[in-house]
C-alpha cells in the first residue's frame, strides 16, 4: 500500500526522515467467505453467488484470531467474497474489535442498508472499504449487476451518516480509466474520507480479463492526476487520504513528480520512500482464505503456505521456507530483467510478483505492471521480456 498523501504531504511541510516501526506481525487480508452476490469481470478470489464448502467455522475463526493477536498482527482486514454474507460477520467483528486489533471491512457496499447500518456502526469499524468502479453504467457493467451502482453509494451515504470512516476502492482499467475525474468528484460531494486507486492484478478473474489492464500512458495520467489532486486539496487544507496498490511503481513516480514540483526536497523523499520499502508480500502483509489456506497475499490464493487447521498462522508464517516466500524475504528479491537493473529497487521492492508469475511462469521476472520507461529506470537498451497481456492462462470458469 502507498500513502500518496503522507508523502506529499512530507513535500509540503519537510519533517526529519526516521525509520519506519516495523510491526512484530503482518497485516491479515482474511477472505472469511468466498460467495458473493456480484461476479466482477476482475475478481481474483473467483467469487459468485454459491455456497462454497470447507469454510472455516465461527470458532475455528476465533482460534486463529487469537493466535494472530498473540503474534503481534496489528491489522485484520475483513474480505471476501462478500464479507457481509457471512451471518457471523457481527460477532467475528466485535470480538477481532475486543482483541484491539485495528478492524476494516471491505465490502462492495450492495447489502448495507438502513435495516443493518447500526450493527454496521456498532462492530466499530475503523475503516469501511466500499468498492466502486466507475459511474453508474461502467461500475454496474463492471461488476456485472444493474443497480450495483445506485445500492453501492447508498451505503457511502449510510456509512457517513452513522459516522463511519469509509473508503472508495477504485480499480483502474482501460474501460474506468476516463472516469476518474467523475470518481473525485464524488469524493467531494460525498465527504468521502478516503481514496484507494487499485492497479489491476493478474490473478483469478482479473487474470482473465487483463487485456482490459489501463494502458501505462493512462495509469500514468491517472498518477498524475492524483498526486495534483491531492496536492491541491493539501493546499486548500483538506485533509482526504489517497492510497494506492498493486503498483509499486508508484513510489518512484511520486519522486519524478516531485522533482519538478519540489526539487529541493527530492533527496529527503527519495529517503522516505526507501524506508517504506515498496511492496511488502509474504513480509508485512499476509492473506488467509475462506478454507484456512495462508497465502503470501491476497493474489496468491494458488499459492499455499499451509492450513490453519493443521498449524496456527503464527508457525506457518515462521517457518514459511519455500522459494518464493524465501525470496519474498531476501533484500534485494532476487528479480530478473528490468527490476533487477532498476534503478528504484531499493524504493519498489520489485513491485508486484503475482503478475509476473501469471505472465511468465517465473516468480521472479520483471513486472510486465510497472509503467516507468526504460530510460526512467535507467536501463536503457533493454527491450521488456515480459510484455503486459501477451499468453493466455488457465482460470477456473465460474
Ligand atoms: C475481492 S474484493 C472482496 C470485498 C468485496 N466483495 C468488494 O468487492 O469490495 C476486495 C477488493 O479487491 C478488489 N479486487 C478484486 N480483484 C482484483 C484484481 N484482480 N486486481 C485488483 N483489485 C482487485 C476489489 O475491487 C475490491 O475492492
Ligand atoms: S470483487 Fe468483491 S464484489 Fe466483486 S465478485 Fe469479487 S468478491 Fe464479489
Amino acid at each position: 500500500m502507498f500513502r500518496m498523501t503522507r508523502y506529499i504531504k512530507s513535500l509540503m511541510n519537510p519533517a526529519p526522515v526516521r525509520p519506519v516501526p516495523k510491526p512484530a506481525g503482518p497485516v491479515v487480508i482474511w477472505n472469511l467467505i468466498r460467495r458473493c452476490n456480484l461476479t466482477c469481470k476482475h475478481c481474483y478470489s473467483i467469487s459468485a453467488d454459491v455456497d462454497f464448502k470447507g469454510e472455516l467455522s465461527t470458532d475455528e475463526v476465533y482460534t486463529v484470531m487469537d493466535d494472530l493477536k498473540a503474534f503481534g498482527v496489528p491489522v485484520l482486514i475483513l474480505s471476501g467474497g462478500e464479507p457481509l454474507m457471512r451471518p457471523d460477520i457481527f460477532d467475528i467483528s466485535h470480538r477481532a474489535k475486543s482483541l484491539g486489533f485495528y478492524v476494516g471491512l471491505s465490502t462492495n457496499g450492495t447489502l448495507i442498508t438502513e435495516e443493518n447500518i447500526q450493527q454496521i456502526a456498532d462492530a466499530g469499524y475503523d475503516y469501511v472499504g466500499i468498492s466502486i468502479d466507475g459511474l453508474e453504467q461502467t461500475h454496474d457493467e463492471f461488476r456485472q449487476k444493474k443497480g450495483a451502482f445506485a445500492a453501492s453509494m447508498k451505503a457511502v451515504e449510510l456509512c457517513k451518516r452513522a459516522g463511519i470512516k469509509v473508503g472508495l476502492r477504485f480499480t483502474l482499467t482501460q474501460d474506468n480509466f476516463p472516469q476518474l475525474p467523475d470518481m473525485l468528484r464524488l469524493l467531494d460531494e460525498h465527504d468521502i474520507d478516503k481514496f484507494y486507486l487499485s492497479h489491476l492484478n493478474y490473478s483469478g478473474r482479473g487474470g482473465r480479463n487483463r487485456k482490459r489492464d489501463a494502458w501505462y500512458d493512462m495509469t500514468r495520467d491517472a498518477m498524475n492526476l492524483l498526486f495534483d489532486h491531492c496536492h491541491d486539496e493539501l493546499r486548500r487544507g483538506i485533509e482526504r487520504e489517497y492510497v494506492t496498490g498493486n503498483n509499486d511503481a508508484d513510489g518512484p513516480f511520486l519522486l519524478q513528480w516531485a522533482a519538478e514540483h519540489y526539487p529541493d526536497q527530492v533527496p529527503l523523499l527519495e529517503q522516505r520512500l526507501k524506508y517504506w520499502g515498496g511492496n511488502s508480500s509474504g513480509v508485512n502483509i499476509s492473506n488467509i482464505d475462506n478454507l484456512g489456506e495462508v497465502h503470501p497475499d491476497t493474489f496468491w490464493w494458488d499459492y499455499n503456505l499451509g492450513d490453519v487447521r493443521d498449524k496456527p498462522f503464527s508457525r506457518i508464517w515462521s517457518e514459511a521456507s519455500d522459494p518464493l516466500m524465501t525470496g519474498f524475504r531476501r533484500s534485494p528479491r532476487p528479480v530478473k530483467g528490468r527490476c533487477a537493473d532498476c534503478r528504484y529497487l531499493a524504493i519498489c521492492n520489485g513491485n508486484t510478483r503475482v503478475r509476473a508469475y501469471n505472465i511468465s511462469g517465473d516468480f521472479w521476472e520483471e513486472d510486465p505492471g510497472c509503467y516507468l520507461t526504460n530510460e526512467e529506470i535507467g536501463v536503457l537498451d533493454m527491450p521488456r521480456r515480459v510484455a503486459a497481456p501477451v499468453i493466455e492462462i488457465p482460470v477456473h470458469n465460474l
